[in-house]
């Protein structure tokens, strides 16, 4: 695992920015995974106000909630137009459908279009509690594209975008753990003290489904950009750039 730590999410967000652009112009990169929450705001700034050619590139998001149609603002779907597709020409662009009326075939629909768009680089970020996509805590290291039932502190994380917290759905549609760690590189991003005890979890603590970003220990090619409150509980010896 390669850690790198910065002044700001915006410093990591250009280096986030830059490991992406160079991976499209070269030709090695034609699926890209993407992330939502607070986190990938301002990579995805970067993203949009670059003159990056996307037109061959598809992309794979990571979860979607259970029961939001997509131009509810709350969804992911509409998260993503608003941030990216609506500025970029990507080829093609898939997410979780969480209106679907068979959930569980909606998963397994995923699952397919995960397998026929190997992903290249994936986004990541984390919650507090170490969740990866809506992966929480005690989730099988085995699990593909799955119903999630979102924890009490998840829900009230992200409560913070809804009107009222009755509003934020019980459920989400997350690619699993193992559906994630096929990804070639990973990126994850992590600002702000609050993800401080995650971070450390991850990078130092056993690899357990309690902490289910501990597992991208075991991954060949991850890159972890963290402003400095995140990575503040590391111990000595990690890379500093910028
Ligand atoms: C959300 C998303 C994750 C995201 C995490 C952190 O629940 N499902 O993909 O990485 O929680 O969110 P934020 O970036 O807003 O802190």
């Amino acid at each position: 695992m390669e850690i790198l730590t910065f002044k700001s999410d915006k410093d990591a967000a250009q280096k986030a920015f830059e490991i992406v652009r160079d991976g499209v112009v070269s030709g090695r990169v034609s699926t890209l995974g993407l992330a939502t929450g607070g986190t990938p705001v301002e990579f995805y700034k970067k993203m949009r106000e670059s003159n990056l050619d996307v037109s061959s590139i598809s992309t794979v998001n990571l979860d979607e909630y259970v029961g939001l149609e997509k131009n509810d603002p709350n969804s992911y779907h509409y998260y993503m137009e608003k941030e990216l597709f609506s500025h970029m020409n990507f080829k093609e662009s898939f997410l979780p459908n969480g209106m679907a009326k068979d959930l569980e075939a909606e998963c397994r629909r995923y699952e397919k279009i995960l397998k026929n768009h190997a992903v290249d680089i994936q986004i990541l970020g984390i919650g507090a509690n170490g969740h990866i996509g809506f992966n929480e805590p005690g989730t099988s290291f085995d699990a593909e594209t799955h119903i999630v039932e979102l924890t009490e502190s998840t829900r009230e994380a992200n409560k913070r975008y809804f009107e009222k917290e009755e509003d934020v759905p019980k459920y989400a549609i997350s690619m699993g753990i193992k559906s994630i760690l096929a990804a070639k590189k990973i990126i994850l991003l992590a600002f702000g003290r609050s993800k401080a005890e995650a971070i450390k979890e991850m990078v130092e603590g056993a690899i357990d489904p309690s902490c289910p970003a501990s597992i991208l220990q075991k991954h060949p090619n991850v890159t972890v950009l963290a402003d400095e409150e995140a990575a503040v509980l590391l111990k000595e010896g990690i890379t500093s750039d910028r």
